[in-house]
């Protein structure tokens, strides 16, 4: 544990964070008296700058889809969600949009005369717009969704850490969804140039250390009675089940979800601690679009009603 408040202690985090953190705490409180479950999710991923005044990063991939899709269905199992995700990648509800150029979709409502003209929806969006806004008005009006972002690795591991003793108190009611793809290397700051590395100087050697892992003072400290889903990225077939059950041995939570980098959309593996469980879309259901985050999120909500009845 000492690694994790040594990275903690050397970055400096943006006030935001310190605003996200409050918007979280009261969020929280919010829902301890409507007594629904609340869920993190976290989405899209991490960057870990080269320099201190950043034009290079690195970067995890991830678009952000799994994190989004799934926030949507939780919403829709009756749950509040916390939404941390990457700046710029996929958020619920908005990217049923995201094919549309706001600017193409809208038109001046105005005559002549009329000095108070208004911007509409042109009538061909008004479906597709309208159907999506009232979601997501609904949503609003019941407190049930905040959104916070982060941009680099740092901010991330700030935003888990306060989100997660945050929503603590909620005991087993609160379930973590880890969909975010999270960077295991990093340059600590007292490691990193100031300034723009300059391509005169040569080729470019890098040395990362490795970022300590989150989920063990997350499991043991920040939110002991939580309900606790990490997810397990891999292009290596052979090593998808043994890596989960590995992570799973590890950190002692509850769920973890393998997938592989190219069928994530279609298969995913969910394993705990007596079971593997292959969830997939058959040919018929991906032709008709359906996501298969509805599929894992109803599994997880099943197994954590389980969770909180036994208790
Ligand atoms: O966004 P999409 O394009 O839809 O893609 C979705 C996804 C493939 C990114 C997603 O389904 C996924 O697999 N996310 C997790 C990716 C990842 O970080 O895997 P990992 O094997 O590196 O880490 C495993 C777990 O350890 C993660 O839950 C992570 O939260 C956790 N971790 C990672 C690093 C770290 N320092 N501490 C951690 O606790």
């Amino acid at each position: 544990m000492a690694d994790l408040e040594a990275f903690f202690h050397e970055d400096s985090f943006p006030e935001t964070c310190t605003e996200s953190e409050n918007k979280a705490k009261e969020f929280v409180k919010y829902h301890e008296d409507t007594g629904i479950p609340v869920a993190l999710v976290t989405s899209g991923g991490t960057k870990v700058p080269l320099e201190g005044n950043t034009v290079r990063y690195i970067d995890n991939f991830s678009i952000g889809t799994r994190g989004a899709v799934s926030a949507e269905f939780f919403l829709q199992h009756g749950y509040a969600v916390i939404f941390l995700y990457r700046c710029r990648s996929l958020e619920p509800f908005t990217r049923h949009l995201q094919n549309l150029h706001l600017l193409d979709i809208l038109e001046v409502n105005s005559n002549e005369h009329d000095r108070n003209s208004s911007v509409v929806v042109k009538s061909d969006y008004c479906p597709q717009v309208l159907n999506v806004l009232k979601t997501y008005q609904d949503v609003k009006k019941k407190r049930q969704l905040l959104m916070l972002e982060f941009n680099t690795l740092g901010e991330y591991l700030y935003l888990l850490k306060a989100c997660s003793i945050a929503l603590s108190p909620l005991g087993n009611r609160a379930l973590l969804y880890l969909a975010a793809a999270v960077s295991d290397f990093y340059i600590p700051k007292d490691k990193m140039p100031e300034h723009k590395i300059q391509s005169s100087d040569g080729p470019l050697q890098l040395s990362l250390e490795v970022v300590p892992k989150m989920l063990t003072p997350l499991v043991m400290e920040w939110v002991p009675n939580a309900f606790v889903i990490s997810f397990k990225l891999e292009t290596d077939p052979s090593l998808l089940i043994s890596k989960s059950k590995q992570a799973l041995d590890r950190y002692h939570h509850q769920v973890v979800i393998g997938n592989l980098l190219d069928t994530r959309k279609r298969e995913v593996v969910s394993v705990t601690k007596d079971q593997e469980n292959w969830i997939r879309l058959t040919d018929k259901e991906l032709s008709l679009g359906v996501e298969i985050e509805s599929k894992i999120v109803s599994e997880i909500v099943q197994k954590h009603r389980t969770f909180c009845s036994h208790d």
